[in-house]
C-alpha cells in the first residue's frame, strides 16, 4: 500500500496521548509491542459504560443488568468475528494471553500430559509461553521440548517436525515473536502437529494487533491475545479454543458464573463459555475491548498490515545504514519489530538516551530471555511499530541513535 493512501495523521487524531510531550519533546512512542495507545472509541466506550451501564452481567433482572450482559454478549460476538472463530461460545475472556495460556495449560494440559509426555515449543517464546508449560512438565514429570531458530529468527522446520512425536501431547507456539518480530508458518506448523494428532494452541499476543487472524484458515485449536496490545484496555484478553476440546475440558477457576448448580455434594458446570469464567468478569474490559476491535475492522487489518510493512521496510533501511547498529531478529516474513544492539553501549543507556529525546522504546530481554541466550546477547533495544507510526518518528528515533554515539563516543 502506498503511504499516501494511510491518513496516518488523521489517524493520530484518535489517540489523544500521542500528543503528550515527554521532556518537553513531543512524544514518540515506539514500544507498541508492550503495550499501545488507546483511541478516543476506547476511552469513551470506557467512559460510556461506567456513566450509563454500569452493573453486573447475567445475573440482575433489572434494566442496567440487562444493558451490561448485552454489551458484554455483543463484545464477544465482535471477537468470534474478528477471529473469524465458528461460534461465539468458543471465545472466552481472560485477564489476556498469560492467563490464556495457564488456562490451557492447566486444564487441557493437566488432563493430557503425564509421565514422560512432552510438550512442543520453539526457541523465540516469550516467558508466557514457557514457564506454564515447564511447570507443567515439572508437576506431570514431562519433557519440554524445544524447536530451534536459526541465526535470522526463524523456527527450523525440520526440526521441529522432527521433535513431534507419539509422546507429544501438545504443541504451543508464537504466532509473531516479540523479541524479533519473526512471524511463524502457523498454519503449516499446525497442519504437521494436526497429522499427528497433535493440538496446537498460538500466542496470539504480538500478531491479533498488526495481522488478519483467522482461527478456521489457521486450523489452530487454541489462540489467545491480550486487549492492552491490541489498543483495548488492560486486564481483559481472549481465548479461543475449538469446542470439542473445550467441552471436554475441566473448568480454571471455580466460583459464580461458571455453574449451574451448586449444592455440598456436587456442582454442575455451566455451558459454554461461561464454563471458564468465574465471579463478576472485566465487564468495562470486554467493552472496551470489542471498541478497539471495531475500530481495527474500520480501518481493515490487511491495509494496517501493509502500511506497518512500508514502516518496517523503511526502519530496517535507516537502522541498517547505522554504523555500530546491528539488527537482531532478519525473518523473511517479519512484523514491524526492529530489535538491535549498539555496538559498545548496554541496551538500557540507549533506552535512556532516546527516552530523553522524546522517544519510548524497550530495552532489555523482552521477557525472552532464552532468545538473548541464543544470539548470545545480555539485551537488545526494541522499536515496536504500530498503525499510528511514522516515517518521520523513524527518522528521530535514528537522530536519537546519532546521540547515543556522540555520549560514547
Ligand atoms: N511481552 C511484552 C513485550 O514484549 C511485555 O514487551
Amino acid at each position: 500500500m502506498s503511504g499516501s493512501s494511510w491518513d496516518v495523521e488523521r489517524i493520530r487524531k484518535d489517540f489523544p496521548i500521542l500528543h503528550e510531550e515527554v521532556h518537553g519533546k513531543p512524544l514518540v512512542y515506539l514500544d507498541n509491542a508492550a503495550t499501545s495507545q488507546k483511541p478516543n472509541v476506547v476511552i469513551e466506550a470506557l467512559v460510556d459504560y461506567y456513566a450509563k451501564q454500569n452493573s453486573n452481567v447475567h445475573r440482575g433482572l433489572h434494566q442496567l443488568s440487562e444493558r451490561a450482559t448485552e454489551a458484554y454478549e455483543e463484545a464477544r460476538v465482535r471477537i468470534q468475528r474478528f477471529l473469524n472463530a465458528a461460534h461465539s461460545r468458543e471465545i472466552i475472556f481472560v485477564r489476556g494471553a498469560t492467563e490464556g495460556i495457564n488456562l490451557v495449560a492447566q486444564t487441557y494440559g493437566r488432563r493430557a500430559v503425564r509421565a514422560g509426555d512432552e510438550v512442543v515449543i520453539t526457541a523465540l517464546e516469550h516467558h508466557s509461553n514457557i514457564v506454564p508449560w515447564q511447570m507443567l512438565c515439572e508437576e506431570k514429570h514431562g519433557t519440554l521440548r524445544v524447536a530451534p531458530i536459526n541465526d535470522a529468527g526463524e523456527v527450523d522446520f525440520e526440526a521441529y517436525e522432527a521433535l513431534l512425536g507419539e509422546r507429544t501431547r501438545l504443541v504451543a507456539i508464537a504466532h509473531v515473536s516479540n523479541a524479533l518480530g519473526t512471524i511463524l508458518p502457523v498454519h503449516r506448523m499446525s497442519e504437521t502437529a494436526h497429522r499427528r494428532d497433535i493440538p496446537v494452541l498460538v500466542d496470539g499476543a504480538q500478531a491479533a494487533p498488526h495481522l488478519c487472524v483467522d482461527v478456521q484458515a489457521l486450523d489452530c485449536d487454541f489462540y489467545t491475545f491480550s486487549g492492552h496490545k491490541t489498543y483495548g484496555p488492560t486486564g481483559i484478553g481472549v481465548l479461543y479454543g475449538k469446542t470439542e476440546l473445550l467441552e471436554q475440558m475441566p473448568p480454571f477457576h471455580g466460583g459464580g458464573d461458571m455453574i449451574k448448580s451448586v449444592s455440598f455434594e456436587k456442582t454442575i458446570y455451566n455451558d459454554l463459555p461461561y464454563k471458564f469464567e468465574a465471579g463478576t468478569p472485566h465487564v468495562a474490559g470486554a467493552i472496551g475491548l470489542g471498541a478497539a476491535l471495531g475500530y481495527l475492522e474500520d480501518l481493515g487489518l490487511d491495509r494496517i498490515a501493509a502500511y506497518e510493512h512500508e514502516l518496517l521496510v523503511y526502519a530496517t533501511d535507516r537502522l541498517s545504514s547505522l554504523p555500530g547498529v546491528r539488527l537482531i531478529g532478519t525473518a523473511r516474513d517479519k512484523a514491524a519489530v526492529l530489535s538491535f544492539v549498539v555496538e559498545g553501549v548496554h541496551a538500557h543507556d540507549v533506552g535512556t538516551i532516546l527516552d530523553l529525546e522524546g522517544v519510548a522504546v524497550r530495552a532489555g530481554h523482552h521477557c525472552a530471555m532464552p532468545v538473548m541466550t541464543r544470539f548470545d546477547i545480555a539485551a537488545t533495544t526494541r522499536a515496536s511499530l504500530a498503525l499510528y507510526n511514522t516515517r518521520e518518528e523513524i527518522d528521530l528515533l535514528t537522530r536519537g541513535l546519532g546521540k547515543v554515539r556522540e555520549v560514547f563516543r
